[in-house]
């Protein structure tokens, strides 16, 4: 029987991951939304796309929660994204109530899935996912670190005229504007990076980098961004149902690692079979610790917020 995959929100990211993941062939996937008739067209259309992909998954669209039983993973993607001028913060009070809903109704029927969340602000529906669930935090993961970290390997990409396979970046911390590119741990298949360019073209790089997701927004005019965001989660899929043990940045929950804990933050983690297998800590310079320090305190603060 096909691994089964359930994303629930099939707005831009979640019907779009649904695709990154069909044309890899490792799972059935369920897309469920609220808007009548919307998932059900989705998969449907891509259903047909199968035959010309080559493809053998199924692809189902929902209004409800039944197709979902059973799965191995389901990702979290229902909720309001951003409008020009709106922080990723400013979705709290309404994706609060969203996503707590929809980790109520998908344990009901998947109590042994492993959750990825996409949801903004994405740290602290990491969060609240985790406790609404009730399941060992290894469980429970949120995509941000790659997609922030693939934004400064494209910047360096077009800057150097390199492959973005031989860039390596490390992007840190919380999912928003001081969240931590660390260019010390980044290189160029094997330069550091601050070698391979001038100090202000690198620095500008790591501001593009933080203001990666607004720079789309400010673009689209309307939604926020759906293709890196998704490849983003497709790749934790993978990694997740392949067993990899791929390591990659993720929003985890802190353990005391960084001298953070209590609270789902962006930390490089091993993921396998059981989700994070692993997280690993960088040695970190003081400058370094003191950027993550006030990442964290924002995060935690909005945590408090939620009155858990
Ligand atoms: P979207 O508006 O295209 O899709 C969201 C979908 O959620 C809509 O189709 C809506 O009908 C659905 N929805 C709302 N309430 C629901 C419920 N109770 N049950 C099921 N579905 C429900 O938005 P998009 O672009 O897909 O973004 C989704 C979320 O992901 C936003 O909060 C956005 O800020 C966030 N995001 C996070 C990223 C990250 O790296 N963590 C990157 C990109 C987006
Ligand atoms: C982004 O960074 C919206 O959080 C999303 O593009």
């Amino acid at each position: 029987m096909n691994k089964k995959v359930s994303i629930i929100g099939a707005g831009m990211t979640g019907s779009t991951t649904a695709h990154w993941l069909a044309e890899r062939e490792i799972a059935d996937i369920v897309l469920v939304d609220v808007v009548e008739g919307m998932p059900q067209g989705k998969a449907l259309d891509m259903q047909e796309a199968m035959p010309v992909i080559g493809k053998d998954v199924s692809i189902t669209g929902s209004n409800e929660y039944g197709p979902t039983e059973g799965s191995d993973i389901v990702v979290i993607t229902a909720g309001l994204p951003r409008k020009p001028g709106m922080s990723r913060d400013d979705l709290l009070a309404a994706n609060t109530e969203i996503v707590g809903k929809v980790a109520d109704e998908t344990l009901k029927l998947s109590p042994n899935a492993i959750y990825i969340v996409l949801t903004n602000p994405l740290d602290v529906m990491t969060y609240l996912t985790w406790k609404k669930t009730g399941l060992a935090p290894n469980r429970v993961i949120g995509q941000a670190g790659i997609l922030d970290s693939a934004r400064m390997r494209a910047f360096v990409a077009m800057e150097l005229g390199v492959s973005v396979v031989n860039i390596n970046c490390y992007v840190l911390g919380g999912h928003g504007d001081s969240m931590v590119p660390l260019t010390r741990h980044s290189n160029v298949a094997g330069v550091p990076l601050h070698k391979t360019m001038p100090k202000e073209r690198l620095d500008a790089i790591v501001e593009r980098t933080r203001k990666g997701g607004g720079e789309i927004v400010s673009l689209l005019k309307q939604g926020s961004a759906f293709y890196a965001p998704s490849a983003g989660i497709a790749q934790m899929v993978e990694a997740i149902l392949k067993d990899k043990q791929l390591i990659v940045p993720a929003a985890v929950y802190m353990k005391g690692e960084y001298g953070l804990n209590g609270i789902y933050f962006g930390a490089p983690a091993q993921l396998g079979a059981n989700g994070v297998e692993k997280v690993i800590e960088y040695e970190l310079n003081d400058e370094e610790i003191a950027e993550l320090k006030k990442s964290a305190e924002g995060v935690a603060a909005n945590i408090a917020a939620l009155g858990l």
